[in-house]
């Protein structure tokens, strides 16, 4: 019988994984304890609960967080059990409450997970000692993150690297424009793969590669992005790029689109008004990454999120968002379907060549095979990957 210890001692540096760490439920399992409740998820961003009441709970396999907005804009994260017997308190995705009123018995939370009420309990009840637990939450310029790790590992690193990057685009008054769902049959880590090279975009993403500059990998995109630098540093956006150091887990970067292009769009022309304390569509793009689960794709003029959900090694659901500026009318500033397209496109392409990956690698002719230059990042998240499970193997066995 193989271990866990044995599979990542037998991997192969520069070497796609092998094959039980894409299908077998046990590894699903481990990543689950071990980097799945351990680390920072994103959960939504504040544009989607704008008043105070506003919830939606966030479903990760037998785990319900409620995110609700609270009554001075501070937004908490509880978790979706009630105090008395442990229902499900909201049984909605999303929605708006006063108080949260558990279904079965009536107790009545405050939006701060406080209990106000339990009906017809003895007079010496004590109502402090029976709040909704807390969970973990950060937010950063409006992204939730929160953590099902009750000492989760310092925040303080992406606060810093993310809000110049995101600050500009005022999440907090955006309007969250358009949602989607796919649910895919593959791994999570061959999505996060996929997004981490461009190794793929020449021959897979026509439309993206016609938006950006240098995404095909024939041209240098280089002069474009020195000169461009020195434009956005005029104007105080962020340009320093963040990199993954050592067992760092976000990484953020802004990069050119294509000359002529204003923003990600099929026609290359505006889609909306510039976002939050942008004045002209010239902000390039913004890219954020926060493993395990969010990508962030931001143009001056909308913002494209992107949630993961690993619910077992071989489903992975994705949760979209586009947000546009909070005062952007649809049908006189935007056109949904416009805003949609370019990400919609791009992202099935993206999703069928995942299904794909996952599929030949259930074959049995599947063996690790090597990374190109061009993906060397992809290699760099394996490692991260790797040490993750390395080091909470190490922990777990010191528990
Ligand atoms: S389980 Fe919630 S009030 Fe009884
Ligand atoms: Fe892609």
């Amino acid at each position: 019988m193989t271990t866990l210890q044995q599979l990542i001692d037998e991997h192969q540096s520069g070497y796609s994984l092998a094959k039980p760490f894409y299908l077998n439920q046990n590894v699903y399992e481990a990543e689950w304890q071990l980097i799945w409740k351990k680390y920072w998820l994103f959960a939504g961003t504040t544009a989607s609960i704008p008043k105070p009441g506003d919830y939606f709970v966030y479903q990760l396999r037998n785990e319900s967080v409620i995110i609700i907005r609270g009554d001075k804009g501070d937004v908490f994260a509880h978790h979706n059990s009630c105090r008395h017997r442990g229902s499900l308190i909201c049984l909605e995705q999303s929605g708006h409450a006063t108080k949260l009123m558990c279904p079965y018995h009536q107790w009545v939370y405050n939006k701060d997970g406080s209990l106000h009420k339990a009906r017809l309990m003895p007079d010496d009840f004590n109502l402090q000692q029976h709040g909704l637990k807390p969970v973990a939450i950060e937010l950063v310029a409006g992204l939730i993150f929160i953590s099902l790790n009750d000492s989760p590992p310092d925040f303080e690193p992406v606060r810093k690297d993310f809000a110049p990057f995101v600050q500009p685009f005022q999440i907090d008054k955006a309007k969250v424009a358009y949602q989607k769902q796919y649910v895919l049959r593959t791994n999570w880590k061959l999505v996060a793969e996929n997004f981490r090279e461009c190794y793929h975009c020449g021959p897979a993403h026509p439309e993206y590669c016609s938006a950006v500059i240098g995404a095909n990998l024939r041209e240098s995109a280089d002069s474009e992005l020195l000169t461009k630098q020195q434009l956005w540093k005029s104007k105080g956006l962020a340009t320093d790029t963040v990199n993954f150091v050592d067992d760092s887990f976000h990484f953020a970067i802004r990069y050119p689109l294509r000359p002529g292009i204003t923003t990600y769009s099929l026609d290359g022309k505006a889609i909306s008004k510039p976002m939050g304390d942008h004045r002209d569509h010239d902000a390039g793009v913004v890219g954020l990454v926060c493993y395990p689960n969010f990508w962030m794709d931001a143009v001056s003029d909308y913002i494209w999120t992107m949630r993961l959900t690993a619910t077992g090694p071989h489903e992975t659901i994705l949760d979209l968002a586009w947000l546009v500026d909070g005062d952007a009318k649809e049908g006189v500033d935007y056109d949904v379907n416009r805003l949609v397209e370019f990400w919609k496109i791009t992202g099935e392409q993206d999703w069928q060549l995942c299904e794909n990956n996952f599929k030949g690698i259930e074959t049995s002719g599947y063996e690790p095979g090597p990374y190109a230059p061009a993906e060397i990042d992809v290699a760099k998240f394996i490692d991260w990957y790797l040490g993750r499970m390395q080091a909470g193997i190490q922990e777990t066995l010191l528990a």
